[in-house]
Formats: C-alpha cells, structure tokens, sequence
C-alpha cells in the first residue's frame, strides 16, 4: 500500500472508520467493517445519494430486495454463464451458491446476488401495477452484494461484499442516447455533491471486450487513487436484455403499445464513494507552526458535525455551560461531540483528524455576553458569535 493510502487505513483504523473483518480470528481476505465513524459516514453517502435520486424525484421508486434469489433468476440474467472472472485458463463464478431449506428434496439452489440489478427487474411488474408509471421512469435501490473476488485487494476497493447504490431506468428504445448523456451529467454532479475530487475522475469508454454481457454500451467513471485509476461508478446501456429474458414488457395505455422497455443504468459502489471521499479529502498543512492532518469533508458526509468544548475541563461554571450548549446544538444537529480532555490544541486536532467542520468553545467570556467562539476546521479561524445564532449557523451550513 503506497504512503497516502497507507496513512489513510491507518487514520480509518486507529480513529475508528473501518477495521479489519473478523481481525481477532486472523480476518478474513476481502471483508471490512465500519466502525461508528465509518458507519456514519457511509450512512451519510446513503442518505445523500437517495435524497438526490430516489426522494427528490417524482420518476423514481425506491425498493428494497431479497439478497438471496433462486437460480432461475440467475440463469435468465445470464450471470450463471457469464458472472466469471478467468483462473487457470477456466472460468470462475464469482457468484456465492448457497442452498436453501433444510430437508432431503426440498432444498433449493439459491445465489446471494452480485449486483442489485435484478432485483429491480423482477420487481418491475410489482411496481407497474401498484404505481401505473409512466415511461420514462426508474427503480432504485441501496444494498449489500457479494462477489467471491479472486484477489481482492486495495483496503475497501476491491472486497468481497459492498454496498452498491443503483438504478435502472426504463425508456423507450429511441431514447437510450438521450438518457445515456442526461445520467452521465448527473453522475458528474453526485461527484461534486458528495466531495470527490472532480479533478481526479475521468471518463473511460469501455471497449466492447470488457463490456458485462448485458451491456451495449458502458462508460466508466474512474478515479485516480494513489494505488491507480480504477473504476468509480459504471454507466450502462443494458438495452431490453434483462426484462426480455425475464419475460417482462409494458403497456403504454396513452398509445396502445406493447412492449420491452430499454434501460440505461448509472451503478455507483457505496464502499468506493467513501474510500474516493477520503482520498479527496484528506489532506496535509501547516497551522500555527504546526503541522496537521485533517479531512476536509462536505459537512453533510462528516461523521462528527460539530464538537462542544469547555475552555477547561476543573471549572464547573464553565463546564456546566457547555453541557448546556451542546444539548441545544444536538435538538438540531447530530451526531455531535462533547470534549473537555486534554488541551485546547490537541482537541482541535482530533477533530481535524475525523473531519469535523466545526468546533465551539465555552470560555469565561461565554459567561460574561453568552457569545462561543467557533472554529472552522479547514482555515483554523475562529469567530465569536452568540449562542442564540449557533443553530442558525450550524442548519444553514451543514444541513443538505
Ligand atoms: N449492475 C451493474 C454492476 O453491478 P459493476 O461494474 O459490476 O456493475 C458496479 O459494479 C459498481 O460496484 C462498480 O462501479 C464499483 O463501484 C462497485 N464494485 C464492483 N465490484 C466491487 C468490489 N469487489 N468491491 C467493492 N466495490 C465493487
């Protein structure tokens, strides 16, 4: 692992973000955990992504599918032919098999799957039927897949389960161009949103070799980490492919028409927005003769929001003060932190550390005009203002 990713597995270890899975037995090649920092803030990719997706669209239906799904899902996908990594001039499945049911002759073969995508397609029917929507429209989802990677690899880039957060979106054949580049521009502006570095991503058309079996057409948004450029987000033209081969169409009872919607599919890895985040994010200088490490996160993605501190931790006037503010500030904002150990110096520290926009003091002048100093993580300065404007300040900037 070269220097900048090493330093970042080491910050996400130590700080709390992401540890090793199953590390007291060994760990196991391929699995990660979060830990409450890192949860957090794969919560807060989540919630971002559906927010601008799912919830602030009127064309979009959310769901959320069965992981596990019987091989006949599997072989009309067409991933039980062609789901396959090569090893030793053969082909792998990286698809985990599992059985179902306990008794003799009633067991079933089932996959836990590899891409949220046919969830989407199986429940298309559902959807239709419940909602009557109208073409153009898509079916999203956020949730956890598995692939048995040959190698996985690169802290969080390349494991064996992850969370994925996708959509297919049905429109008419004519159209697949016109989606295609309408997706392109809003993955492009999730990139600025959620604070990847724009400037380290760039376009990539893969070749029709390198193309999943569905696909006519992908481009591949891909990211420049210190261990390579590698694949960010996927978008694909999966044409008519899956709901064709699941037996699906669509009546457009406006026109009378019958038929098998094509589909465009912006993918995005949940796992290597995070880890894209981080590397855009963290960052290197100089403060105060001092040299400091901070990550400079979009305040909506920030695990730790704000962090209360009294002045000093032996005056209880000046403690009790503080208890109070922070309880004001988490009516509105949350998760925030309450610190009153060490000096002054080292807790802003922490805080750049893990990424928390904003720090509030409780000093004696508090006590005098009920004013706080508030410290911004990335310029170090600090203003004074009243306590009555904090919520005010702290809704306006850090809530999406
Ligand atoms: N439904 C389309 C699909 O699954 P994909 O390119 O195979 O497309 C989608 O995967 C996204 O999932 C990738 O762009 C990447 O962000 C993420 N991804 C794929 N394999 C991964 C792995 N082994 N570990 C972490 N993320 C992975």
């Amino acid at each position: 692992m070269n220097d900048k990713m090493g330093k970042i597995v080491s910050l996400a270890k130590r700080r709390g973000f992401i540890y090793p899975g199953s590390e007291i037995y060994g760990g196991l090649a391929g699995t990660w955990d979060y830990g409450p920092l890192g949860a957090e803030m794969l919560h807060n990719v989540k919630e971002a992504w559906w927010k601008k997706f799912v919830g602030g669209r009127d064309d979009m239906y959310g769901i959320t599918s069965s992981i596990m799904a019987p091989e006949q899902v599997w072989a009309a996908s067409g991933h039980l032919e062609n789901f396959t990594d090569p090893l030793e001039g053969k082909k792998f499945n990286t698809m985990f098999k599992s059985k179902v049911g306990a008794l003799k002759g009633e067991t079933a073969d089932v996959y836990l799957r590899p891409e949220l995508a046919q969830g989407m397609f199986i429940n298309f029917k559902n959807i239709v039927d419940s909602f009557h929507p109208n073409i153009p429209f898509g079916i999203a989802q956020i949730g956890r897949c598995f692939r048995n990677e040959i190698s996985p690899r690169d802290f969080i880039f390349r494991v064996r389960e992850f969370d994925l957060m996708e959509f297919e979106y049905f429109i008419r054949e004519a159209d697949w161009e016109k989606y295609f580049e309408y997706w392109k521009k809003e993955i492009w502006d999730w990139i600025e949103e959620v604070g990847i570095d724009k400037n380290k991503v760039s376009e990539l058309e893969v070749s029709p070799e390198d193309r999943a079996h569905y696909s006519k057409r992908t481009t591949d948004f891909e990211y420049d980490f210190s261990f390579g450029k590698k694949e960010l987000y996927g978008l694909a033209y999966r044409t008519d492919h899956d709901l064709k081969n699941h037996k699906l169409d669509y009546y457009d009872k406006e026109t009378k028409e019958r038929f098998i919607p094509h589909v465009v599919e912006p993918t995005f890895g949940a796992g290597r927005t995070l880890l894209a985040v981080l590397d855009s994010a963290y960052t290197e200088d100089e403060l105060g003769g001092e040299k400091r490490v901070f990550l400079k996160l979009k305040p909506h993605i920030a695990p730790v929001k704000v962090a209360v501190f009294p002045l000093l931790k032996n005056k209880p006037e000046l403690v009790k003060k503080a208890r109070e503010v922070y309880e004001e500030i988490k009516k509105i904002i949350q998760p925030i932190v309450f610190d009153d150990n060490g000096n002054i110096g080292k807790r802003y520290r922490r805080q750049d550390e893990i990424g928390t926009p904003f720090c509030v003091t409780i000093d004696f002048e508090t006590l005098d005009n009920d004013t706080v100093t508030v410290r911004d993580r990335d310029s170090g300065e600090q203003e004074r203002v009243k306590i009555d404007e904090l919520t005010n300040i702290f809704r306006n900037t850090i809530i999406k």
